[in-house]
């Protein structure tokens, strides 16, 4: 049985809209640990974050990441900041083929601005938050399996490069 794929990165990469655009082309199921959560507790990840806390999202993220990893024939797309929790670094590492999808600290800037659905951001300082968190988080997010620099390329074109290291394996 062939491990499943997950992706990571920063938020803004597109790695809900690519995996899905995977798991179509590979006949593969597809998951979004968000999505998960945001169904699980029938509120948005900013409700979550507001009324329950960062730290309870974190812990349900772990959770939900561990089942998912368990299943087979998966595409999982990771929020943006669970493969920094360890206990989930490890069962991603262990269990499955993972790509870091990432792109230039600039582009990145540019694609993401606040918004309502962007919990860790605030209106006045988004530029200068992201700018800190790409810089605290890319050494570990260089620890998955394979890294695709996405600038410049279409989503579909970023599906196909994963398909293309995914069918090494
Ligand atoms: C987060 C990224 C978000 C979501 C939450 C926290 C992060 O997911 O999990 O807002 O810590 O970078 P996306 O990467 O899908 O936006």
């Amino acid at each position: 049985m062939k491990k499943n794929l997950v992706l990571l990165g920063m938020m803004g990469v597109g790695k809900t809209t690519i995996g899905e655009i995977v798991a179509k082309k590979q006949d593969m199921k597809f998951i979004d640990t968000d999505r998960n959560i945001e169904k699980k507790y029938s509120m948005t990840i900013s409700e979550i974050f507001d009324e329950k806390g960062e730290r309870f999202f974190r812990i349900e993220e772990e959770k939900e990441v561990a089942e998912s990893v368990k299943k087979n024939n998966c595409v999982i797309s990771l929020g943006g900041g669970a493969f920094l929790n360890k206990n989930t670094q490890d069962a991603i590492l262990r269990n499955t083929n993972s790509v870091w999808l990432d792109v230039d600290l600039k582009t990145l800037s540019e694609r993401v601005k606040w918004n309502k659905k962007r919990p860790l951001l605030n209106k006045e300082n988004s530029q200068k938050k992201i700018k800190q968190l790409y810089s605290e988080r890319k050494d570990i997010y260089e620890l998955a399996n394979h890294k695709i620099n996405c600038d410049n390329l279409e989503k579909e074109d970023v599906a196909k490069k994963i398909i293309d290291f995914y069918e090494k394996y």
